[in-house]
């Protein structure tokens, strides 16, 4: 089930007006997520009229510039079930989190949905996590000692930060929410932090993760279907595949389109 606001393309791309009525609606109504939909199967075209909509917004940076603005997410058998390409339930997180140019805006784009009826992609609001925390978690969490894995040959988000506050001084979506389930068990080991109080933080990271795993709304695109979301405010994942997707041939697997957008007060670097 999901509160998220649904519209309709061509009201988006048509007019005297278009695409900029896009910008205020999804400030304003959507609060920071919409699903808009296309009444047309021709994939291509939605995805250029899609970057129109994105670039209503802010500028798009091409990742990998070779692959050009969209990334495919495809689905596979063959690698870590709980990762990008896996069958499994990826955890909420957001992308790229460790940048110092964190792209603020995700657009996913949905070419074929699971012929097996999984795959709903999650967002969960880290305003709210983070509201249902008590205050001392919130500090402890406000402190810049956390580090993760940075992506190697991306392009356009600035650089690694060595250390970093999970939460910023105040959530009011000036500065990304530094949040990842996936460092939890590191956590547990010891490992990404700089404290000297791992235990506690560690407590207070995993008391996030379980408001923000409560908070959690789920959307199963459709063909045709765009997904735009704040990711400085909402946390993404993505729930299980349907079973037997080694029985389904690749080609006919899910298939979404993946792009990025840094909105205008972005520019100029992050913290
Ligand atoms: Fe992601």
């Amino acid at each position: 089930m999901t509160d998220l606001l649904t519209l309709n393309a061509r009201e988006l791309t048509c007019g005297p007006s278009a695409p900029d009525d896009f910008a205020d609606a999804f400030d304003g109504p959507s609060a920071g997520r919409v699903v808009v939909t296309f009444e047309s199967q021709k994939h291509g075209c939605n995805l250029d009229l899609a970057l129109s909509l994105l670039s209503a917004l802010g500028t798009v940076p091409a990742l990998y510039p070779d692959r050009g603005c969209w990334d495919e997410l495809t689905v596979r058998d063959d690698v870590d079930p709980g990762r990008t390409h896996g069958v499994g339930e990826n955890r909420l997180h957001v992308d790229l989190v460790d940048r110092d140019r964190t792209p603020r805006l995700i657009a996913l784009y949905c070419v074929r949905g699971d012929p097996a009826g999984g795959g709903a992609s999650a967002l969960s609001d880290l305003h709210q996590a983070a509201g249902d925390l008590h205050e001392a978690d919130r500090d402890l969490l406000r402190r810049p000692a956390f580090s993760y894995f940075t992506d190697h040959g991306v392009n356009g988000v600035g650089e690694g930060l060595h250390r970093f506050a999970i939460l910023p001084e105040d959530l009011d979506s000036s500065q990304p929410i530094r949040f990842t389930s996936k460092m939890l068990p590191h956590l547990q080991r010891g490992e990404l932090m700089d404290s000297e109080t791992p235990e506690q933080v560690t407590a207070a990271f995993g008391r996030l993760v379980t408001a923000a795993e409560a908070r959690r709304t789920t959307v199963r695109l459709q063909p045709g279907q765009l997904l735009i979301f704040d990711q400085w405010r909402y946390a993404h994942g993505r729930m299980p595949l349907g079973p037997g997707q080694s029985e389904i041939p690749p080609q006919q697997r899910r298939l979404l389109k993946q792009a990025y957008g840094h909105r205008p007060e972005q520019v100029g670097g992050g913290r």
